[in-house]
């Protein structure tokens, strides 16, 4: 099996989640994708009356095409039933990192508005400690990204300003802003990051999510594997 049918295959499995009537967030990446057509299909085979709260612009232009109607979070009382999205690194403990399509930051708040959150990954996301392989991204305003990335390079991280591909200059993203990728390297102390990222005038949110995810759908070449938040 390959990547891309591991990601369909949980995007699949994560859209049995849904039941008529809930609120839906809606996540961001290739993986989230799988699960919004899924979901649209069953709204269209099953006549599921729901309604979904995209974490983006790329997650609410897929949301339409796939006839999933749509709210935001001022028209929610309480939490979300359910929220579905990927992740670019998953720890034993449930701990992401995610942004690598730059929407992390309000994927987070939906995630924070969530009764549960269900993260769909293929099992490369796997790792045994977060910042082995993806870096941390962390949204900032314009004025702010020379000021950070002097900080991030002076506590021995390796901090690059985001480049568009088929943009010249920066990323933008959803919110107008830029994206410093901070590459840390295995994170020991994960709670001394968050906090101190969280310090820093300037930042408006970061990928690292602690305590955020309530059961993660990994596929592998056997099925669709569950590990829950004990
Ligand atoms: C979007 O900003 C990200 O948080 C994605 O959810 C994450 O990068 C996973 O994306 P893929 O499912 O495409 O790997």
């Amino acid at each position: 099996m390959d990547r891309d049918q591991a990601k369909m295959q949980v995007g699949q499995a994560a859209a049995r989640y849904v039941e008529d009537g809930m609120v839906i967030g809606l996540g961001t990446g290739s993986t989230a994708t799988h699960a919004i057509v899924a979901i649209g299909k069953r709204i269209q085979e099953q006549g599921l009356r729901i309604r979904g709260v995209p974490t983006s612009k790329s997650a609410e232009f897929e949301a339409r095409r796939n006839g999933i109607p749509l709210c935001t979070l001022h028209d929610v009382d309480g939490l979300l039933d359910l929220s579905i999205d990927g992740a670019d690194e998953v720890s034993p403990e449930l701990d992401l990192i995610k942004g690598r399509g730059a929407a992390h930051t309000l994927e987070k708040l939906i995630a924070s508005q969530s009764d549960r959150f269900i993260i769909v990954v293929d099992e490369s996301k796997m790792v045994d400690q977060l910042g082995k392989t993806v870096p941390v991204p962390v949204e900032v305003i314009p004025e702010a990204a020379h000021v950070r990335m002097r900080d991030f390079q002076s506590m021995g991280y390796k901090a690059e300003l985001r480049l568009g591909l088929r943009k010249d200059g920066p990323v933008v993203t959803d919110h107008g802003l830029w994206i410093i990728d901070v590459e840390c390297g295995a994170i020991s102390n994960l709670n001394w990051l968050n906090n101190t990222l969280h310090q820093l005038p300037g930042i408006l949110d970061h990928g690292l999510f602690l305590g955020y995810a309530t059961e993660v759908l990994i596929g592998t070449e056997s099925g669709v594997e569950i590990r829950n938040l004990t």
